[in-house]
């Protein structure tokens, strides 16, 4: 085949003869969102919708979950067909790349090859996640994105909404946290002031947006640290209740809530009432990363809380604390989804699911639950994070990254799927940000829809061109060049890689970064031998 979807079809098999489109073709389709998102696709090319037979979109409704569908193009017709409207979007946005590929302005037509295609996806779990907490981006940029990686079959648009930097989504319990909690001071010493939230009015309508595209939106509330703006907007939520503000740095800070204080337990099920309220997703994500913990270790009520809860150190603290959110959230039938931390105590509820993202030494840990049935979605920080540069992360290792990684061959039927996340502490504006995430998050989507089999570097780099127009037509979104994506000139590199650890020289985040790592470390050794070395 020239030219190839993507992410890459399970079956394609190529047949004689074409089918010309034309602005005449009709289009019949009973299901609401697949005419939506076909008929703004023909308005992106100058087509009006007409309804009638020559491209039929028909399912039986037997199977409301399956993703998989079937398209035959015959020179007669098209035949999109599924077991579900879920199906038949995915046909819908194979569609628009056989259309594109061949599509000619000025005429209007495009002559799609005959051929059969049988596709389903590898992963259930296709996931991106925007952080629009060290960088607010407003409704208009985060449905730019959901849209955008709706045409890649992706399937869960994880939104980063509370961090020490910040807190961004409407809480009615809790006012201060949008009133006080959403601004702060400045960033990293630019003396302008930087913040905003989403309304709940404007969090139904992203959700809506979301679901018409089949996009489950999973929330994310960082819980015990990265909460500096919570803990700034309720003092008596920290250890030592000591004002502190809005964080203006970025880096890991030391803030985290009391584990020994009840307003902490009812603060973290009230936020989790109105998340569960507001995001219908059976899934809620509430952090758990990088949860530092010196001030618990030296607080009385986390101390004393330890004690009667027969508690050998920090980590099993934390281990208690994300049990109690993650019971809560079960009254409320939502299961609970963490970053691999959580883990580290050996002691994380079992039905909790874990996002890998850190290398490492916490590797063996994740290997150890995915061993031991603990389900996984694969984030891995290299190749995965799309904030770094490409000569970090370049668009090839995204690529061929394969999700069932050294260690867990073998336990595929606990990855439930691959997430690439987009942090925003140097990203400010909207085309650094597209620049970083496209085509890098395309080249993840094939590792979440396709086999490996099926995975093919060279041939997924001749199609990037038809895939990045369109995007860049439905969304106006621009993708890297190709050029830029896998940097080889090792002055190139050196230049990038420069610019972008200039952000890097903060000597307070330094300095901070190192006592905390300090303080830990003592920590854990006072503990490793009061637990005889265990
Ligand atoms: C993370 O990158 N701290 C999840
Ligand atoms: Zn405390």
């Amino acid at each position: 085949m020239a030219m190839r979807i993507i992410p890459c079809p399970k079956e394609f098999t190529k047949k004689d003869g074409s089918f010309l489109f034309d602005a005449e073709t009709g289009f019949f389709c009973d299901y609401e969102n697949v005419g939506n998102s076909i008929s703004s696709f023909l308005k992106t090319c100058g087509i009006g919708w007409r309804t009638g037979e020559d491209i039929k979109f028909t399912s039986d409704g037997s199977d409301s979950s399956s993703e998989a569908y079937t398209l035959v193009v015959g020179e007669d017709g098209v035949k999109v067909s599924a077991k579900s409207e879920r199906g038949l979007f995915y046909g819908a946005q194979t569609l628009k790349q056989l259309i594109l590929s061949s599509f000619d302005e000025k005429t209007k037509t495009a002559e799609i090859p005959c051929c059969e295609i049988n596709d389903e996806p590898r992963f259930s779990y296709r996931g991106y996640m925007f952080d629009t907490v060290r960088h607010f981006f407003p409704v208009e940029v985060v449905k730019k994105y959901i849209e955008a990686i709706s045409l890649l079959k992706l399937n869960v648009f994880h939104w980063h909404l509370s961090d020490d930097q910040g807190w961004r989504v409407q809480i009615d319990k809790y006012p201060r946290l949008t009133e006080h909690g959403s601004m702060r001071r400045e960033t990293c010493g630019d003396k302008k002031p930087h913040g905003g939230f989403y309304t709940k009015e404007q969090i139904k309508d992203v959700v809506e947006f979301a679901k018409e595209r089949f996009i489950t939106v999973i929330p994310e509330f960082d819980i015990p640290g990265h909460t500096r703006a919570a803990v700034s907007s309720y003092p008596e939520l920290g250890c030592s209740k000591k004002p502190v503000e809005v964080s203006t740095k970025f880096g890991i800070h030391s803030e985290i809530l009391c584990a020994g204080k009840e307003e902490s337990y009812d603060f973290v099920k009230g936020v989790l009432t109105e998340f569960a309220e507001m995001f219908p997703s059976k899934y809620i994500h509430i952090g758990g990363d990088e949860a530092v913990k010196h001030e618990w270790y030296k607080c009385p009520d986390c101390q004393k809380k330890m004690k009667e809860l027969g508690l050998r150190n920090e980590e099993e603290l934390q281990a208690y604390f994300t049990e109690k959110a993650v019971e809560y959230l079960k009254s409320l039938n939502k299961t609970t989804i963490c970053w691999n931390e959580s883990a580290n105590s050996g002691k994380l509820e079992s039905s909790v699911i874990l996002q890998f993202w850190s290398d490492g030494k916490d590797n063996e840990n994740v290997i150890r639950e995915v061993k031991n049935g603990r389900k996984i979605i694969v984030s891995k920080f290299n190749p995965y994070y799309l904030d770094y540069p490409y000569p970090m992360h370049s668009l090839k290792a995204a690529y061929e990254f394969e999700p069932v990684f050294h260690g867990i061959e073998g336990y595929e039927q606990n990855v439930l799927g691959v997430e690439s996340t987009l942090w925003t502490e140097w990203i400010d504006n909207t085309d650094l940000l597209a620049f970083r995430v496209f085509p890098r998050l395309t080249a993840v989507s094939e590792s979440a829809w396709c086999d490996k089999s099926k995975k093919d570097y060279l041939a997924f780099e001749n199609s990037l061109k038809n895939v990045n127009k369109l995007i860049e037509n439905t969304t106006g979104i621009k993708a890297a060049p190709l050029k830029d994506c896998n940097v080889k000139n090792p002055l190139k590199r050196a230049a990038i890689m420069m610019k972008f650890g200039m952000n890097l020289i903060d000597f307070e985040m330094i300095a901070r970064s190192n006592r905390a790592a300090k303080e830990m470390k003592k920590m854990r050794s006072v503990r490793k031998k009061e637990n005889n070395g265990k």
